[in-house]
């Protein structure tokens, strides 16, 4: 079974989707946003490429029922209700909602995932629990790709170590896994740094940079390793999570 990483969406084949079991990571923000979102009771999640797009999509709702967030530049887009901090999308302000999402890159790379069995959105507050999907797909004879979001089409360090992260405990005791190159470098990024996910995204020139721009504290929402343990999958262009009404 093949366990691979791709660094960079731009660098995704049609063989490394199709019929595979597909993780998109962006641990800054995106992804943990997602994770943080479905976990507070949030209806779904809607990826979007442009904030046209949300606000489009937002009119074939009752306004009550919806949310229009995301980010550019890492700042909330101006009229939406939130940006993309982890921390905006609290139980009283998503439970039963419907959240639409436009993000730099990470809802970006979910669009462009094609022809995938099943494509999970994972990061360290889901990680236990998306690592399960995948465990269970690589058991059952299912290849894994795990797609780093990037930032701005450049490799970002602390997408390659969540994504080492995940590459070694999915392929852990299983001797028939094969990982391609970038899951071996990736596995090494992951293996400096440890427990230490401060000093990642202090190296990490995402993580720097929203720590410039006043978003230190999403930095720690998006360290808290299995702190929102749900597994949010992307299916008929939303996301939603497994949970006793959607059993896989
Ligand atoms: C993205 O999708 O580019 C990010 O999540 C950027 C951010 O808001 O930090």
């Amino acid at each position: 079974m093949r366990v691979d990483v791709v660094l960079g969406p731009q660098q995704l084949t049609p063989a490394e989707m199709n019929g595979r079991v597909v993780a998109v990571i962006d641990v800054l923000r995106a992804s943990t946003t997602i994770a943080v979102a479905l976990a507070n009771g949030a209806r779904a999640v809607i990826p979007l490429e442009s904030s046209d797009e949300v606000v489009q999509r937002s009119k074939s709702f009752e306004r009550r029922d919806v949310r229009l967030a995301g980010e550019r530049r890492m700042h909330a887009i101006p009229g939406f209700d939130f940006g993309n901090s982890p921390a905006e999308f609290k139980r009283s302000a998503v439970e039963g909602k419907t959240v639409l999402l436009s993000t730099t890159n990470g809802t970006g790379t979910l669009v462009s995932v094609q022809g995938a069995r099943d494509v999970v959105v994972a990061s360290y507050v889901n990680f236990s629990a998306a690592l399960a999907l995948l465990r269970t797909a690589v058991r059952g004879g299912t290849d894994v790709t795990l797609v780093c979001a990037g930032r701005e089409r450049q490799f970002s360090l602390e997408d390659a170590a969540c994504a080492g992260r995940y590459a070694r405990r999915v392929a852990r005791g299983l001797s028939d896994a094969e990982l391609n190159d970038a899951a071996v470098a990736a596995e090494l990024i992951d293996r400096r740094y440890g427990d230490g996910l401060d000093r990642l995204f202090a190296d990490s020139a995402h993580g720097r940079a929203l720590a410039a721009a006043g978003f230190a504290a999403d930095l720690r929402v998006c360290a808290e390793v299995d702190a929102y343990p749900v597994v949010p999958i992307y299916s008929d262009r939303q996301i939603t999570k497994i949970g006793p009404d959607r059993e896989r």
